[in-house]
């Protein structure tokens, strides 16, 4: 698929076919996706679990905001990954112990970019996805057994779209999104 393409036909997917199996191969594509994104000093924080189990699937779609409209979707699914970071990593400079951790974590930053490659890459394979991070965060910590020096930031429930499109939610005009040219 031709870049251009990609970015614009990347849409945010919530029907997923539930007969269709994502396979460990494509789960690797997925994955190895991720690996490619640019980091802080190359520190590669984004840390993933992955969701296969669908009793675990399903208790995670049920910390989901309660009108949360990727809630029947993911119960659908049988791929969710769960996108997370390694604490205290990113932001900080080995060399001379300087914090440059303004932005709070540029880990968040790192994982949001991984997240991008892996909707990017899961829309070019013919697969769809959808971002969720209206959720209850304790009990959702508390279900996966998080460990305290990994943060939990979003789910990101994968499938096989049933329809063939969807029209892109109204984007904000390039005017709009320029504070001043200096
Ligand atoms: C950080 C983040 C959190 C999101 N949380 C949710 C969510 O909780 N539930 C949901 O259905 N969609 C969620 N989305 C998907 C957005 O609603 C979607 O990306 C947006 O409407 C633009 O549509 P598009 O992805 O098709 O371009 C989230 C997206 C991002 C990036």
């Amino acid at each position: 698929m031709n870049f251009n393409q990609l970015l614009k036909e990347r849409r945010t997917i919530r029907e997923f076919d539930k007969e269709y199996y994502i396979k460990d191969e494509e789960l690797k594509e997925i994955l190895e996706a991720a690996t490619l994104a640019p980091s802080w000093a190359n520190s590669q924080t984004w840390r993933f679990i992955i969701l296969r189990d669908k009793n675990i699937i399903s208790q995670i779609a049920d910390t989901f905001s309660p009108n949360n409209p990727a809630i029947k979707c993911t119960k659908d699914s049988n791929l969710v990954l769960v996108a997370c970071f390694e604490k205290n990593i990113a932001g900080i400079s080995r060399r001379n112990e300087i914090n440059y951790n303004i932005q709070s974590e540029w880990a968040m930053f790192d994982l949001g970019l991984s997240c991008e490659n892996i909707s990017l890459k899961i829309h070019d394979m013919g697969l769809g996805s959808v971002i969720i991070g209206a959720y209850d965060y304790n009990k959702a910590r508390e279900i996966l057994n998080i460990p305290e020096n990994i943060e939990l930031c979003a789910f990101i429930s994968v499938g096989k779209p049933i329809k063939k499109t969807r029209i892109m939610p109204k984007r904000k005009n390039i005017n709009e999104i320029i504070i001043k040219t200096l």
